[in-house]
């Protein structure tokens, strides 16, 4: 990658600098300069981070998209806070802390350095400075075209290059068209690796133990991370089982999304990672997928919670999968329930049904204990508010065929601490 810019564009653009630059929704916007590169072509690129935006919006954008002169810190508060829904932020309407958080959340405004604890920024900022610029700007995948959202770490010349072609059966990746359209012909694969454990209708999952397939399972942690933000799985994947979740036709079993999940967990994690693929997210898989684990570990007879740090867009599926699954037993049930009994029901640890019903204010903190507070006109409320949404896909346990793994200590249910 040269980093050397043709002539007659040195001192134009600096590295470090930030300037207004023209967002492909074509609003103008702040970011930051982080590196330049030029185009075959010899036109220089930049590639940007957007303030106030989440890094997976970073990047490279060509000199006519960048305005003039670079920032003065004068125009503060100029420029849009986020891609749509605003909270009517610049204005002088007053907004709760919840609304805040909520804004950001859907708008995916990542939390400034000052706002985190020392040690979460310094990670942050190693994190950040490690994995900054994102040289993989699309991939082609079966039948989609997707642009990326994060840097991967794929082997050397493949992870310098702008787009890449991956078998969305195999998932090998190659660099040139050539090379893809050659392997298409030549790959007899139709299906993930593993075995099928679901099938409903054209909905399919696979279990794929990273042991026994550890190229597939090193191939699909290296596509996901062009998703996922906070990921260091690479390439040691045999502690981990992965689960494939296809659309099934009479061309093969396409991949939609998937989850991780460590063989053992010492931290009662149920899943490592969840990815829903840009073409079919907002369609219901990725809650389904969260379903799909949540009975994984209702067989399993344990309690189990996703690995932290949640994105952004981890936060609001968990958020409404929860808020959905207790909604509906406080709905139907007659008599009292703990928060204990919920999480035997539910497979979902007590400290996340806790912080469910607080941020549905279902709960009350009484003599050194939570307790459930619910009247059946709170709760009618919630069903007909916009927290509560009835997921479109829903996993029948009648079409899941898999056994727990005999684990030599097992965990014993609700064995994690209470609040
Ligand atoms: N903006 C606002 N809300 C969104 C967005 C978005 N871009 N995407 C999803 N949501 C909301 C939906 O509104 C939905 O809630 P609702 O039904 O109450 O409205 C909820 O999130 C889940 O929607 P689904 O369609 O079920 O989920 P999806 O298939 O889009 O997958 C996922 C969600 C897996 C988080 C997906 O966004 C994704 O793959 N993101 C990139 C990777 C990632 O961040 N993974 C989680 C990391 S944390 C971890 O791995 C443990
Ligand atoms: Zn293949």
């Amino acid at each position: 990658m040269p980093d050397k810019l043709p002539d007659d564009d040195k001192e134009d653009i600096e590295i470090g600098v930030s300037y207004m630059v023209r967002r492909k929704v074509d609003n103008w916007c702040m970011a930051e300069v982080i590196q330049k590169r030029a185009l075959e072509t010899g036109e220089p690129e930049f590639y940007v981070h957007y303030e106030n935006h989440n890094r997976r919006l970073d990047e490279w954008v060509t000199r006519d998209r960048i305005k003039d002169s670079s920032y003065d810190g004068t125009e503060q508060g100029a420029g849009d806070v986020g891609g749509g829904g605003e909270l009517g932020e610049g204005t002088d309407r007053k907004i709760t802390r919840n609304q805040k958080r909520k804004h950001d959340e859907i708008n995916h405004v990542q939390k400034t350095y000052a706002e985190m604890d020392p040690t979460t920024a310094a990670l942050e900022k190693e994190h950040e400075t490690l994995t900054k610029v994102k040289y993989i700007d699309r991939i082609q995948i079966g039948r989609f075209e997707i642009d990326t959202w994060y840097f991967s770490p794929y082997p050397e010349e493949y992870g310098k290059c702008p787009k890449l072609w991956i078998c969305e059966y195999c998932l090998k990746y190659t660099r040139l068209e050539k090379s893809y359209k050659y392997h298409q012909y030549e790959c007899t694969q139709r299906q993930p690796n593993g075995d099928e454990i679901y099938r409903k209708g054209s909905i399919s999952v696979y279990e794929v133990d990273g042991s026994n397939h550890k190229l597939y399972c090193q191939n699909l942690c290296l596509l996901a991370k062009l998703f996922l933000d906070h990921k260091t799985l690479y390439f040691d994947v045999e502690p981990f089982v992965f689960y494939i979740l296809c659309e099934v036709d009479r061309y093969g079993s396409h991949i939609v999304g998937y989850f991780s999940k460590e063989k053992e967990s010492p931290d009662g994690n149920n899943v490592a990672c969840i990815l829903t693929l840009p073409p079919y997210q907002r369609k219901g898989y990725g809650k389904l997928l969260i379903a799909f684990s949540y009975e994984l570990s209702k067989l399993e007879q344990v309690t189990g919670s996703p690995e932290k740090p949640l994105s952004d867009l981890g936060k609001l599926s968990y958020r409404s999968y929860w808020s959905w699954v207790l909604l509906e037993i406080l709905r139907d049930f007659r008599g009292t329930l703990s928060i204990k009994d919920l999480s035997n029901m539910t497979s979902i640890t007590q400290n996340d049904i806790i912080s469910t019903l607080q941020s549905l204010n279902l709960v009350k903190y009484w003599k050194g204990q939570h307790v459930i507070c619910v009247t059946p006109k709170l709760i009618e409320e919630h069903l007909k508010s916009a927290e509560y949404k009835k997921p479109s896909l829903t996993v029948d346990i009648n079409s899941l065929r898999w056994n727990p793994p005999k684990k030599p200590n097992k965990k014993h249910k609700n064995s994690t601490s209470t609040h």
